[in-house]
């Protein structure tokens, strides 16, 4: 393939990213760090608005990890709530703007009524055909042993069977991987949907990032040649 085919087809489909840095704006600002949280659901709003006229078909969001479960219970309360309002206050605008709602991870484990929240969203979104994909307790690699003893129970475990049972089946392959706050990891995100997305990583706060730093990568992975391992 040549390096213009590669540039050609450079345009981003599907774009993940891990929205990490709302403690440290709040601590920053002197501020509590639910008040972090919240300004970053509103970063996660814009951005939503924004990714239509970017022409993207899925945008994914580490929204809760399964290792999150391991801070003060405070925090955990304080997230899932911001979560209960985001899916009520935010539902009408998703069906309305053609997004379809997917959730990624072991969703299934949250409080009851948020599951039902979630569900509802699910069916009332399905018809959507720009997908918004949240990571809720999420992490990679529980997907990837639920994967394989998927495909272990069905016949011969490949990678194309893994991949069939992943949580993210039926998306767009990964084209593009943002972490916001200057961290330089993964932190159990989509191992193996990474295998060939370019990454991009940016020292900007979760809530400070605009849809302005989402052009900016896309620019920036548009100006990326894609090898494959090849040449
Ligand atoms: C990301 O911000 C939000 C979640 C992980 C839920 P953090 O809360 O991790 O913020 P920092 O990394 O402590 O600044
Ligand atoms: C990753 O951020 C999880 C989410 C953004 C939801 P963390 O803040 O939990 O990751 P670590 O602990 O810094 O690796
Ligand atoms: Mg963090």
């Amino acid at each position: 393939m040549s390096t213009e085919s590669n540039r050609a087809r450079s345009k981003a489909r599907h774009v993940a990213i891990i929205m990490d840095g709302n403690g440290r704006w709040a601590k920053r600002k002197h501020l509590p760090r639910a008040m972090g949280h919240q300004r970053g659901v509103e970063a996660v709003r814009k951005l939503v608005r924004a990714v239509e006229p970017m022409g993207l078909d899925c945008l994914t969001l580490y929204a809760f990890s399964s290792e999150n479960w391991k801070r003060p219970e405070e925090e955990v309360d304080d997230l899932m709530n911001l979560l209960r309002k985001f899916i009520k206050s935010d539902l009408p605008e998703f069906v309305a703007n053609d997004v379809r709602l997917k959730i990624i991870g072991d969703y299934k484990a949250l409080a009851p009524d948020i599951v039902a929240q979630l569900e509802d969203a699910l069916e009332k979104t399905s018809q959507g055909s720009r997908i918004l994909a949240v990571a809720l307790n999420y992490g990679s690699q529980d997907e990837i042993v639920r994967a394989a003893r998927h495909a272990a129970d069905e016949g011969e475990v490949t990678a194309d069977s893994i991949e069939r049972h992943l949580d993210t089946a039926g998306l767009p392959p990964l084209d593009l991987l943002i972490r916001t706050s200057g961290e330089v990891r993964l932190s159990n995100f989509l191992l193996w949907q990474c295998a060939y997305a370019e990454m991009v990583f940016v020292d900007t706060l979760w809530p400070d990032f605009t849809p302005e730093h989402l052009q900016q990568a896309l620019d920036d992975f548009a100006s990326r040649e894609r090898r494959y391992g090849g040449r």
